[in-house]
């Protein structure tokens, strides 16, 4: 199958995976600048259930606040529209669609691999101190293999075949991907993104994530999403449909710092974070 049909089959799918109507909003108002906190809190709090969720996330040891954030307006003032649109994001994909019952990746697995690179890619943008907001880091961490929800979700036969070749011989999910069709999960997750609105340099970081040199312009989120899938795959939480650790592109390693000893740095700031997030990790089993 090539490219071209398989974006037909695609965009034909009639329950590809939205964004809530609610979180779309956000991401409109938060463009706009004449938007105010009191408009984007009204806008989640009309949703009870997204509401309670980032509610809970705000107040989670992840973000760490002092005192206990009681409304989404206070949330709002306290850190701002690009962090609640992120944690509000956050909140919304993981049950957003529902995984097979057999299916040959299992869709918790999958949320937990793509929950743990966020985490890595957040770090990796504070330790490098990085004009890259840390928020956008994590998001785009969590959804850098958004290609393989709609491959788990909606287009089963395909992903079966992608599992067999993973078994047979042992090798990336995106190697069997590649083997088969001219297209990976990379580029399927690019499709959805660009439906979903989300930033251009999130999408040019999901589309180059397994090559990050092909990124264009700043390369900086495609390094961070590179590096940040490999430590996650090194981490062993979660599973994205292959038991593999890929090399790093040296040029990543370069441009990020990766020396052993700030590796070591990073896979203890992870560790603790990790320990964190429980909270999103809840959300992963309750929802699905
Ligand atoms: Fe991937
Ligand atoms: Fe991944």
């Amino acid at each position: 199958m090539d490219s071209l049909n398989l974006r037909n089959r695609i965009e034909s799918i009639d329950d590809l995976p939205t964004l809530p109507v609610v979180v779309t909003q956000i991401l409109q108002a938060t463009k706009s600048l004449s938007t105010n906190a009191n408009d984007v809190g009204k806008l989640i709090s009309d949703d009870q259930s997204l509401t309670v969720k980032v509610l809970k996330l705000v107040n989670s040891p992840f973000y760490g606040f002092p005192q206990k954030i009681k409304t989404i307006t206070h949330a709002i003032v306290i850190l701002g529209f690009a962090k609640v649109k992120n944690i509000v994001l956050a909140a919304s994909v993981f049950g957003m669609t529902k995984g097979p019952k057999n299916s040959t990746v299992d869709i918790c697995s999958l949320w937990e691999h793509a929950l743990t690179t966020g985490i890595v890619c957040r770090q990796l943008a504070k330790l490098r101190n990085s004009k890259l907001d840390i928020e956008e880091a994590f998001v785009a961490g969590l959804l850098h293999d958004l290609g393989k929800v709609i491959l788990i979700c909606n287009l089963e036969d395909i992903c079966e075949q992608v599992s067999a070749i993973v078994r047979e011989k042992d090798c990336l999910f995106y190697e069997a991907e590649k083997e088969l069709f001219d297209f990976g999960h990379d580029k399927i997750g690019v499709w959805l993104a660009e439906k979903w609105n989300l930033n251009p340099d999130m999408i040019e970081g999901i589309k180059c994530h397994h090559q990050p040199q092909k990124a264009r312009g700043d390369k900086l989120m495609a390094y961070i999403l590179h590096a940040g899938d490999i430590i996650a795959r090194a981490l062993d939480v979660g599973n994205g449909g292959d038991n593999k650790i890929p090399l790093m592109d040296p040029k990543v390693a370069e441009e990020l710092d990766l020396t052993t000893e700030n590796l070591d740095k990073l896979m203890i700031s992870v560790l603790a974070e990790l320990d964190k997030a429980k909270d999103f990790f809840d959300l992963i089993h309750d929802q699905n």
